[in-house]
């Protein structure tokens, strides 16, 4: 299976000029397929990356998406109206959404039904607080989030999944923590053992499961070693367009 390296700009940058040239800057630096990689930036700056991107290297993604795809829901973006821009993936249910704007993880279910049943491929968040992990909740935290956010989702659709490790203590070095390698791995193993216990094996062999929080080029490669991390969630480090790149050259 290809790594998988996805992009999460998150609220950045704030003009389309910046965007424009972010993306430019992506493009050349980007071409090797031997790794998937897939930008995500803010809904507003979507119809420029399929202008840039094209069918190129770089793929297309969102960072949210509602559970409905037409209708009276002021401020949404649905599934279709991003498939329809060029979007393959979607982030969902990620700690900023949690903790910001209280998403909960039955939202995340909706949502993630939703971009499945579109057949856009969704990459579903899961992480603990420090708070969780001093009290030796990260195991339980992790499942029961995993479990609830794929509480809709039928053993037939699971090979589209892409399920992220984002412990909350190690996003953007908040609390100036960052996770080691072994325990983003024990982490992964651990969610391809839920994925295999809730769905059977073959699915622990399809769903891929990547590692989020405070990676860079100093670090990527450390996550990567292990063939049970599929891939990276990068978030600060992907605005810088130079780093980026020569990250991913790199693996
Ligand atoms: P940082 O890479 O800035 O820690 O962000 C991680 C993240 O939240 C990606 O979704």
């Amino acid at each position: 299976m290809k790594k998988l390296i996805i992009a999460n700009w998150k609220c950045n940058p704030t003009t389309l000029k910046e965007a424009q040239k972010m993306m430019v800057g992506l493009r050349a630096g980007i071409k090797n397929n031997k790794i998937e990689v897939v930008v995500c930036p803010p809904f507003v700056y979507l119809a420029e990356a399929k202008k840039v991107f094209g069918v190129g290297a770089v793929k297309i993604g969102s960072q949210d998406c509602f559970w409905e795809n037409q209708g009276a829901f002021t401020g949404e973006v649905s599934p279709t109206m991003l498939k329809n821009l060029g979007v393959k993936y979607v982030i969902l249910g990620h700690s900023e959404r949690v903790m910001v704007m209280g998403e909960t993880n039955e939202m995340t279910a909706k949502k993630v039904k939703a971009v499945l049943s579109t057949g856009l491929t969704p990459v579903v968040c899961i992480g603990e607080t420090l708070e969780e992990r001093n009290q030796s909740k990260t195991f339980q935290i992790v499942e029961k989030k995993l479990r609830e956010s794929l509480k809709a989702i039928k053993k037939q659709q699971v090979g589209e999944l892409v399920i992220a490790y984002e412990p909350l203590w190690a996003i953007s070095t908040n609390q100036g923590l960052t996770c080691a390698p072994d325990d983003a791995l024990t982490m992964a193993l651990y969610i391809k053992k839920l994925i295999a216990e809730i769905y059977g094996r073959k699915a622990k062999e399809k769903v891929r499961v990547l590692y989020g929080g405070s990676v860079g080029s100093d670090n990527a490669n450390k996550y990567l070693e292990n063939e049970a991390i599929d891939g990276l969630l990068v978030g600060g480090a992907s605005l810088n367009i130079k780093e980026f790149t020569a990250m991913v050259k790199n693996i």
